[in-house]
């Protein structure tokens, strides 16, 4: 039996041009994490989740295939987690055999509204290092993370992966994302065993260290919101406004990229001061392409930490789910909390699960 749990992320900054190749961003790693858990069954498969307790998904092997007997199910993200490492194995010899796979959230609350955590991400992730370890197959991390982008994309079109990178190798990272139009082109072509292997125009993943007192707050603003449709809204707005647009790339990079540098110098006073204009940035955007990004509970959520004199803005897509602050040691997150609190905003007791080894 092999169990494997995967965390989620928030993001902190450079939301909306990550998505863009090339362009970077920073995110973290949280403690709240989904377990899945893989031990080999006869006759047939079954996929079940705490999420869809009466929905478990029974499926069975036809000539090596996955046959399940109806597509539409919650299990999309599982599905192509599974088919990615099963299509590695194949080409790397592996046998393939029955399973069960289980699931277990945190990242959902019990009535299975989203808290914007990377539950997605995160069951990718954890699905495809606990199958890989199932059979055996013998790949780097950066390996198991390709293929859990591929997994990913061959799912959810518009997605940059920073959550993916969050969730696999843990800890406060910068990512850059990679050119999706590329992988496309590469992906019916190349074996999947072979295109983990290849290096992936724009991609990279670079660990950062926060200086020391820097903490974290999360705030859920109670209401979930759809992050493929906040992100197509803004694609496909951005065309009548490229001039915007590309000065909204070209700023967003620079931002994280000061970002990035203040955290290697240790300056708490410069990431809060980057965190600001990430901010700004993100309300132009929304002002040019009309999405709504910092909803009034969210405004409410950064308005309150900024009177205790810590930054704070949207976190990932926005629109709902949740807002981050940072601020040094001698800031007052008591009070934070408890005006929020006051405020309906739910504050998440979130510490940064710690990097992988590998990253170094
Ligand atoms: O709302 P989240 O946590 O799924 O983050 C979305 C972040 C975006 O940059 C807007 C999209 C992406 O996939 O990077
Ligand atoms: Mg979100």
């Amino acid at each position: 039996m092999i169990e494997v749990r995967a965390p989620g992320k928030l993001y902190i900054a450079g939301e909306y041009a990550v998505v863009e190749p090339g362009r970077p961003a920073v995110l973290v790693a949280v403690d709240r994490f989904i377990t899945v858990r893989v031990q080999a069954a006869h006759g047939a498969g079954h996929i079940r989740s705490d999420q869809f307790a009466n929905l478990p998904l029974v499926w069975h092997r036809l000539d090596g295939d996955l046959v399940i007997e109806y597509e539409e199910t919650p299990y999309s993200f599982v599905l192509s987690a599974i088919r990615a490492v099963e299509d590695a194995g194949r080409s790397l010899g592996a046998p393939l055999t029955l399973f069960d796979l289980d699931i277990a959230s945190e990242l959902d609350d019990a009535s299975g509204r989203k808290f914007g955590l990377g539950s997605s991400a995160a069951v990718t992730v954890a699905t495809v290092r606990a199958l890989a370890g199932f059979y055996g197959l013998r790949l780097s991390e950066m390996e198991l993370f390709k293929l859990a982008l591929i997994a990913a994309d061959d799912v959810q079109r518009s997605g940059s992966g920073g959550d993916i990178a969050a969730s696999m190798f843990g800890g406060w990272i910068a990512y850059t994302s990679f050119d999706r139009a590329w992988l496309r082109s590469q992906r019916f072509d190349v074996p999947v065993a072979d295109l983990i292997r290849q290096d992936w125009p724009g991609l990279a993943v670079r660990p950062l260290t926060p200086p020391a007192g820097l903490r974290l707050l999360g705030g859920w603003t109670g209401t979930p919101a759809s992050t493929s449709r906040l992100v197509g809204d803004v694609q496909t707005r951005k065309r009548g406004r490229s001039a915007h647009y590309s000065d909204f790339l070209t700023a967003s990079t620079a931002c994280v990229a000061t970002l990035a540098e203040a955290f290697s110098a240790g300056d708490t006073a410069a990431i809060l001061r980057e965190i600001r204009r990430n901010r700004a940035l993100l309300n132009a955007l929304s002002e040019h392409t009309g999405a709504v990004i910092e909803t009034p509970q969210l405004r409410r959520l950064v308005e309150i930490a900024e009177r205790a004199g810590a930054a704070a803005k949207s976190s990932g897509a926005g629109g709902g789910d949740c807002g981050i602050v940072l601020c040094g040691a001698g800031t007052a997150t008591r009070a934070i909390v408890r005006a929020w609190r006051e405020a309906g905003i739910r504050p998440l007791a979130l510490s940064v699960h710690p990097r992988l080894e590998v990253l170094g």
